[in-house]
């Protein structure tokens, strides 16, 4: 959520002006206070009163309107503001931000902008294209500006190619990476696990459980957001990745194994929230298993071996100060079955859920978790995945405040 956070938007002259009118209604339903700057061309793209009625603030236009309540609205503004966002970004716009010419309200706000800037450019590709706009960007990038990288598709002018600005929810997921959290876990590098694994029986067939992948993406995302180096290794799930993290996708609960434990060294924070198979068919058939001519019955027995736990042995090669987070979702004796695991898999947190409690466990947007160390047990309650993730991160990082405290060990813990 944004609440109490400015976001300004810069809007100029590019039809893709339309898409930032859903932009500026998601931050307002993200509790922001969301105030739109638009140029002169902009205005024969989109009515200023849209942006006003979206927002309940003035849609500033001109810097020598009359009607201000104080005459040094933009540097007011510029002040106040968290995170400013010029989408659609013309070619024009962006040559003047580059060269310091401040000749109205977007242009003479943004220049007195000390907060993040991002810039989202949409124009014709030939124009986009063009070394004079490249070479501008690539100023605005020396001067701190985050330039979002424009969609490739079909374009208003008939052509296709790059100069597309991307979807709202997408320019919203660069504001919330922004300004959403503190940037509490810059520097750590984490390793989340998530989703289902699937264990082949035959090119038709596999095993799997009911897991989304919900609740690791939200953790993943909220670790991204808070500053964290992410890297996110997921089994198959329809969930559109987490931006901003490093995306690893593998199948069975062999290639996860590969992939979490060639990482881990690596890794500061490791939170296991995948759903892996701990059994996978013993022989996988090259072709598709046939039914057999006149077979009734339960004729067919399916052998199983065990899969390698992931989990108990990175808790085996911990190095010094990594932390360990695993999951455990029950249908009985929820915290007597955590408890063991976080002693057996040596882990320094456990976060329980059990399928039988409303709002818990696989897909949904909530989930109602206990968080078991060696010491406490907390619960936290029915609450969304991202807000479940985000109780969890604090605590992990109260957790290693407190180890670092009474080890002392700067090199134990980052
Ligand atoms: N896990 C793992 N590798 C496995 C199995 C599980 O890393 N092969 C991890 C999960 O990611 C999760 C935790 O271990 O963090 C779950 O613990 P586990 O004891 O395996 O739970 P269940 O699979 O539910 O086991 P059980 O059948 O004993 O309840």
């Amino acid at each position: 959520m944004l609440k109490g956070k400015t976001i300004l938007l810069g809007v100029s002259g590019s039809i893709a002006a339309y898409k930032t009118a859903s932009l500026a209604s998601a931050l307002k339903k993200q509790g922001a206070d969301v105030h739109v700057l638009m140029t002169r061309n902009a205005v024969h793209f989109i009515n200023p009163i849209t942006f006003e009625s979206l927002t309940g603030n003035k849609c500033l236009v001109d810097t020598f309107d009359r009607n201000f309540e104080f005459n040094v609205e933009h540097v007011a503004l510029a002040k106040r503001a968290d995170v400013v966002m010029v989408a659609p970004a013309s070619a024009n716009v962006i040559g003047k931000i580059a060269h310091g010419i401040a000749d109205d309200m977007l242009t003479t706000t943004v220049m007195a902008c000390k907060c993040r800037k991002l810039i989202s450019p949409a124009m014709n590709t030939n124009m986009f294209e063009n070394p004079v706009v490249q070479d501008n960007l690539k100023i605005l990038a020396d001067y701190g500006w985050q330039v979002i990288r424009p969609a490739v598709g079909y374009l208003a002018c008939g052509d296709t190619g790059a100069g597309k600005m991307p979807e709202p929810e997408v320019l919203l997921d660069y504001i919330l990476q922004e300004a959403e959290y503190e940037k509490d876990m810059a520097g750590l590098s984490v390793l989340v696990t998530a989703g289902p694994t699937e264990e082949a029986l035959d090119p038709v067939r596999y095993i799997t459980n009911h897991s989304t992948g919900r609740m690791g993406y939200a953790i993943a995302r909220v670790c991204a957001r808070r500053g964290a180096e992410v890297t996110l290794v997921t089994g198959p799930t329809v969930l559109d990745p987490p931006r901003f993290t490093e995306v690893v996708r593998v199948k069975s609960a062999a290639e996860m194994f590969r992939e979490v434990t060639g990482r881990a060294p690596l890794q500061d924070i490791i939170i296991k929230a995948a759903a892996v198979a701990d059994y996978r068919p013993k022989q996988v058939s090259a072709e598709k298993i046939k039914k057999k001519e006149g077979e009734a019955g339960d004729l067919s027995v399916l052998e199983l071996e065990r899969t390698a736990d992931i989990l108990a042995y990175l808790g085996e090669h911990k190095r010094p100060g990594q932390f360990l987070c695993g999951f455990a979702m029950e249908t009985e004796n929820l915290l007597e079955n955590a408890r063991r695991k976080l002693q057996k898999k040596h882990l320094d947190m456990i976060a329980a859920n059990s399928l039988r409690i409303d709002g818990a466990g696989f897909g949904g947007d909530t989930n109602v978790v206990t968080l078991i160390t060696a010491e406490e047990e907390v619960s936290l309650g029915k609450m969304s995945k991202e807000e479940t993730a985000a109780k969890m991160l604090d605590k992990i990082l109260a957790l290693r405040r407190q180890h670092r405290d009474t080890e002392g060990g700067e090199n134990s813990l980052k």
